[in-house]
Parts: structure tokens; C-alpha cells; sequence
């Protein structure tokens, strides 16, 4: 198995582009599957879960050319496609079920077999396919009691969606599916996430008809058929964070270019409030840990624009060595507090009770053999390895392989002390 080992570093210096976002990219390539015709995707990030979409579009029937070298991406499905998503692939990627608007559309059915919850959360979908009954679907109760997600519809129609939760998955999958749907659908309490706005804009290029995508109430006429389109993906707003915490943890001065500071502005509000020093140049965004003695303060995790669950865990690792005691609560993944036994092996003595974790702060931490329990997590644990005594050993990092573009190599070029080992 792979394995990270990192080294106690100084201060990281230097300038870190970001690459595009995981979390754009996957809802719009399995909205490539709305059209027959070419699409060309660019800024796509090198990534584990970009390879296994482009996997299922191939399986699914579509000719994928990917050169990640270049970033970009092909997909063209002028034939038929299967309705049923391989369990192989939808079991490495939860993100798999996001094909299952387009499956329908343009198969009339949908066959997904889900996986179980996965380690931060059981993750169901009910919202998706209340969506998609809304807009005509039916579902077979049967086979969803066994974990299998077989949806049919001979036509979708516009409907209103109110979504109990504002579920990014939800919503990307309903907006995919009411583009083509017959009149218009009304989708109220959705998911407010750059990555929605991302996939509306580049529906809008196929010739979709979208509008509100950003605020809680997006309306989509559905259109006849969606066109070829080029697009570029946003940039990634969860590795830009993870890198304004890598300066921050190491009394770092690090300049992020291509970021776009609108999507991060929790995130660099609790920042400041910890002393980091952050400002929007023309270059792109200094952060600075090196100027202000870093001290605690309280995050609790929320739907967009709130502080993003993603960012809780590099967000910890930060308040370990801050001064002071912090208490960070998590409010959308109900076991996104994983990398608290990993952190604590290194000695930060962090308690939790349900949705809180309570940090003393002020560590001096200690490296140790650790596990990236997911993929922020393992970030987060490399964040702590930069700043603790010794050597730490960060094993599964296939999870951070499945999100962060080139991640040792841009913490090297930054003179963070990591190696790679593959075994
Ligand atoms: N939920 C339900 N029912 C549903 C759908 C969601 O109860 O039908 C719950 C989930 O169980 C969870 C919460 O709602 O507790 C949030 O789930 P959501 O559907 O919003 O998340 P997602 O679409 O599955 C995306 C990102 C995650 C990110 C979350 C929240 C992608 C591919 N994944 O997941 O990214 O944490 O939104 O922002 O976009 C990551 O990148 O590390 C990652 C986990």
C-alpha cells in the first residue's frame, strides 16, 4: 500500500496554483450524458474519482477521450447508452449515482445498485428520488428495499421540489433531469454551492434553460435537447482551503493563485479570526500565518454559504496548535469526526460528544503511524505531520489520491518535507 511520509517542516512559502474542482467536475461529465453530441470539458483535475467517471461514462456507452496531462476531457455518446451503471464502479464512487438523471432521460430507465453509507456518513438519496417521482419517475420499491436503485419513465414533466435538506447531490441530479423534462420545475431549498452554479452555467451553454442557481430557489424550463458546448471547470474552492490552512499551520506565507476568494469567504473569515493574514492580490490570494500569533475559535459546519463540511477536518488540525480551546460541530455528515482518533494518536487530545469535538489547542503534536480515514481527513493528517515532531506515516492515501491534483508535489514545491512511497 502507498504511503505518505511526512517530516516535520518550516514555514511553507512559495505560490500553489489550484487546480479545478472534483465537486464541479463530476456532476458535468455525467451531464455530458444529456447530449449526443461532443462535449469539451478543460481545467479537469488528475484525479481518482475523475477516472472512475470517465470509467462509467465508457461503460455506459459513451467514447471518453481523457488527457488529464492537458486537463481536459471529451465525451461523445452519438449511439445508444445501457441503462444500468456497474456496481464495480458506482461501489468505488458514491458520485456514480449522479448519471441517474441523464440514464433516464435517455434510456427511459435507471438501474444503480447503491453502496452501503460510506465512512463519514450513511449517505442516502431519498431527496434524489423524490425528485425525480416528482418529475414522473417511477421507482421500484422492491428493489430499493435491496439496495438497488431501479428507476423508469417514459417522460419527465416540470414539477415544484421542495427539498427537506438542500442535498448537493440532489439537486445537481434534479436540475440534470428537469433541463430536459417536459415544462418548467420549480426547486425550492436547494443546494446554494458553487459547484450547483458551475453545473447550471455549463447546462445553460448546452442550451438549457436554468435560472437561480446560487440561491435556494432555482427554476429550469425544460428545453427539447442540449447542444455541444465547451467548458471550463471552477476552480477547486476545498484545496484552496486546505492550502490558505497549510500556510496557516506552518507560519507560512503562500501566495494561491487561481482561487476564487467569493467561494471560500467562511473559510477565511474563520481564518482571520485565528490571526492568519489573508489578502486578495492581483496575483492571487497571500495568506500569511507568520505575522499574528494564531489563537482559537468555534466552527460549526453548514450548507452553503456556511463553513463547508469539507474543510472541517484541515480546519481541526489547525485549532490543535492554535491557543486556546475551540469546539467544532458538524452538522451535515452525522461521523465526520474520524480523523479525531488519527489526530489524537499524535497527541491533541481532542474529546467528542455526537456533533461536537471539543479542542484543547496548543499542542506541541508528536508524528505516528495514522490513517486518511477519507479524503479531507488525510489531508488534514498531512497538514498535522507538517507541523509535529519526528516523522509521520499516513497510510489509505488512496482517499487523498481521490481529490487533491498532484498533492505531494505541490506541498514539495512549497518545501513541505513529504515523500511518497509507493509500494
Ligand atoms: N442527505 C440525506 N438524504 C439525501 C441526500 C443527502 O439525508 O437524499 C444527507 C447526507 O446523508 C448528508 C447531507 O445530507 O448527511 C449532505 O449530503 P449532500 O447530498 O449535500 O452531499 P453529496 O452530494 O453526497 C457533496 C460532495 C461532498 C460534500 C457534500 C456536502 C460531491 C461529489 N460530493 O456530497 O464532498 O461533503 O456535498 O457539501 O459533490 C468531498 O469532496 O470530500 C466530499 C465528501
Amino acid at each position: 500500500m502507498a504511503k505518505f511520509i511526512v517530516e516535520k517542516s518550516g514555514p511553507l512559502h512559495g505560490t500553489v496554483e489550484i487546480s479545478g474542482s472534483k465537486n464541479a467536475v463530476l456532476p458535468i461529465l455525467a451531464a455530458t450524458l444529456l447530449t449526443e453530441e461532443r462535449c469539451i470539458i478543460k481545467d479537469v483535475p488528475g484525479l481518482r474519482d475523475v477516472d472512475v467517471m470517465c470509467d462509467l461514462l465508457t461503460a455506459l456507452g459513451a467514447t471518453v477521450e481523457k488527457d488529464l496531462y492537458n486537463n481536459r476531457v471529451e465525451v461523445e455518446s452519438p449511439g445508444e447508452i445501457h441503462y444500468e451503471a456497474p456496481f464495480d464502479l458506482v461501489k468505488k464512487m458514491r458520485a456514480s449515482i449522479l448519471v441517474l438523471g441523464a440514464l433516464l432521460l435517455r434510456t427511459g430507465r435507471a438501474v444503480i445498485h447503491l453502496p452501503g453509507g460510506c465512512a463519514i456518513g450513511e449517505r442516502p438519496i431519498e431527496l434524489h428520488l423524490k425528485g425525480l417521482k416528482a418529475l414522473g419517475a417511477t421507482i421500484d420499491e422492491e428493489q430499493l428495499a435491496k439496495g438497488i436503485v431501479d428507476a423508469k419513465a417514459d417522460e419527465l414533466h416540470g414539477a415544484t421540489i421542495y427539498l427537506d435538506f438542500p442535498s448537493v447531490g440532489a439537486t445537481e441530479v434534479i436540475i440534470m433531469a428537469a433541463s430536459l423534462a417536459k415544462g418548467t420545475t420549480v426547486l425550492e431549498n436547494a443546494a446554494q454551492e458553487p459547484e450547483i452554479v458551475d453545473l447550471a452555467n455549463y447546462l445553460n451553454k448546452m442550451g438549457a434553460k436554468i435560472k437561480g442557481a446560487g440561491t435556494d430557489t432555482i427554476k429550469i424550463e425544460g428545453v427539447e435537447k442540449l447542444k455541444s458546448v465547451s467548458h471550463h471547470v471552477i476552480p477547486d474552492r476545498i484545496e484552496a482551503g486546505t492550502f490558505m490552512v497549510c500556510a496557516a499551520i506552518t507560519k507560512g506565507d503562500i501566495l494561491i493563485k487561481n482561487m476564487v476568494p467569493s467561494h471560500l469567504k467562511a473559510v477565511i473569515a474563520k481564518l482571520r479570526e485565528c490571526g492568519v493574514d489573508i489578502e486578495t492580490t492581483e496575483d492571487g490570494v497571500r495568506v500569511r500565518g507568520n505575522l499574528n500569533p494564531l489563537v482559537s475559535t468555534d466552527v460549526k459546519t453548514l450548507p452553503y454559504p456556511g463553513f463547508p463540511t469539507d474543510m472541517q477536518s484541515p480546519f481541526m488540525a489547525l485549532l490543535t496548535v492554535a491557543k486556546g480551546p475551540s469546539v467544532v460541530i458538524e452538522t451535515v455528515f452525522e461521523n465526520r469526526f474520524m480523523h479525531v482518533a488519527e489526530f489524537n494518536r499524535m497527541g491533541a487530545g481532542i474529546r467528542t460528544e455526537g456533533k461536537c469535538a471539543i479542542i484543547p489547542g496548543d499542542k506541541q503534536l508528536k508524528g505516528a503511524p495514522v490513517i486518511a480515514t477519507d479524503l479531507r481527513a488525510g489531508a488534514a493528517v498531512v497538514l498535522i505531520g507538517l507541523v509535529a515532531e519526528g516523522q509521520t506515516e499516513v497510510s489509505q492515501i488512496y482517499h487523498i489520491d481521490r481529490g487533491y491534483e498532484k498533492f505531494v508535489d505541490k506541498l514539495k514545491a512549497l518545501g513541505a518535507n513529504i515523500t511518497r512511497v509507493d509500494d
